[in-house]
């Protein structure tokens, strides 16, 4: 590895130098502040769907930041974003760090978005400390992580594991009809001075850091989550079909109530979840009625079922009792019930965890193993190349929430751990 000292900024070097000594703790704020008003809910949190012109906004942000240190921006064809410095090989696959720019509808100034800037933070860090690395190293923002504006989430991440399927996501649409093609080149034009780049490519490794999203890391007071692996998800769309009818003059014994019926289904579905352990995941986030008016008997539901957990054998045992369940509960309804997402529980390689518990050990920082309950775009990374997660806390465990919140000291200790981790694969 080489180094030069910089006798301008960074400590007196009397020990070898560290890429996390030239982290701007201070910048990394308010480069959280500065995002965060890029669809700023009033609430203190953002509402950034993907491929929205707060998202856009965002993706020209990172943009400009990138640009002022000189460093590569690009952009691919399903509008993931790509920062780059270069290797000495620059024909060496890169070291891939990053996260994404979208949030959910009443989402919070930090999942995703810390990712995205602690590596941003990370790759300057580096810079100022003059390091050369072998390998290039790209900061990125996938596309649509959060998957509520297009299904299925990670699809950026996704599309780049496997460019070959890049038209068959292009081709889905948002509530509105909008399709995510029409979306991406809509970005394309609105982001005229990001070149283009093709989709894919080699990878050498993969880290993410994120907001831990749980309460895990504050209740144990460690600052750094080095982390295991991401429990598996099975998504599923339930459309339930009865009949509009007069809500005064229909007896029940005539009505087709796909309100009624879907309530049963919910009922009967939340005690085959129930585990007295509580490590089943199961949520119903979204419910739909229709025609939604006093006095019509609904003629149509449609809801959504989130369902996780980190063993493969409990997802296929209980998420393959969803269509039953519903059938037996639809009464003189009928029911369509369809998976749209099936994500196996993933194990990060031992030599990521490893290297990420060293660096925050190097660095002093109480540190824990911990596996992630919330999905992310290293789990499609970890297909590609070795992949690993860095978290921090989150104030109580809340995110998904506009009230989430983080510790400034506890973003730069990620983005001090990240720089050092990069650093080293980047010379492998
Ligand atoms: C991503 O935010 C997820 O649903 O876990
Ligand atoms: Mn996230
Ligand atoms: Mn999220």
């Amino acid at each position: 590895m080489e180094w030069q000292v910089n006798p301008t900024s960074g400590p007196q070097a009397t020990k070898p130098k560290a890429a996390s000594d030239y982290v701007d703790g201070q910048r990394l704020w308010q480069r959280h502040l500065d995002m965060a008003r890029l669809g700023a809910t009033g609430n203190g949190g953002v509402r950034r769907l993907a491929l929205t012109a707060e998202d856009n906004e965002a993706r020209g942000l990172l943009a400009t930041w990138a640009a002022n240190r000189n460093f590569d921006v690009s952009m691919d064809a399903i509008g993931n974003v790509f920062v780059r410095r270069e290797g000495t090989d620059s024909h060496a696959a890169p070291v891939l760090t990053g996260s994404h720019l979208d949030s959910q509808p009443t989402g919070g100034k930090f999942d995703g978005t810390y990712g995205v800037l602690a590596a941003l933070e990370a790759l300057e860090a580096i810079d100022t400390a003059g390091f050369k690395t072998r390998r290039p190293i790209e900061v990125v923002s996938w596309t649509n992580e959060e998957g509520c504006r297009f299904v299925p989430g990670c699809t950026g991440s996704l599309v780049y594991r496997t460019p070959a399927d890049l038209q068959r996501y292009l081709v889905i649409k948002d509530v509105e009809g909008i399709s995510l093609g029409d979306a991406v080149r809509a970005a394309h034009a609105a982001l005229p001075t990001i070149r283009q780049r093709p989709l894919g490519g080699p990878v050498w490794a993969f880290v993410e850091a994120h907001i831990e999203q749980g309460p895990e890391l504050e209740r144990q007071a460690k600052t750094i989550g080095a982390v295991t692996g991401i429990q598996g998800t099975r998504r599923f769309e339930i459309t339930v079909h009865g009949e509009d009818a007069h809500a005064g003059t229909t007896p029940r014994r005539a009505r087709k109530d796909a309100l009624s019926a879907a309530v049963a289904m919910v009922a009967a579905l939340e005690q085959l979840f129930y585990d007295k352990e509580d490590t089943v995941r199961f949520t119903v986030g979204r419910f739909e009625v229709w025609p939604n008016a006093p006095s019509v008997v609904p003629g149509k539901v449609f809801f959504t079922i989130d369902f996780r957990h980190p063993d493969d054998a409990v997802l296929t045992s209980l998420g393959d009792q969803v269509a039953s369940i519903c059938e037996t509960n639809r009464k003189n309804s009928t029911v369509d019930v369809k998976q749209v997402i099936r994500t196996p529980p993933i194990k990060f390689p031992e030599r990521i965890v490893a290297a990420v518990e060293l660096a925050a050990q190097r660095l002093g920082l109480p540190t824990m193993r911990i596996a992630s309950g919330a999905a992310h775009d290293a789990q499609n990374l970890f297909h590609l190349a070795p992949t690993g997660m860095i978290f921090v806390p989150c104030e109580k465990g809340i995110s998904h929430n506009e009230r989430e919140n983080a510790q400034q000291a506890d973003l730069t200790a990620g983005a001090r751990v990240l720089a050092d981790v990069i650093l080293d694969l980047a010379n492998e």
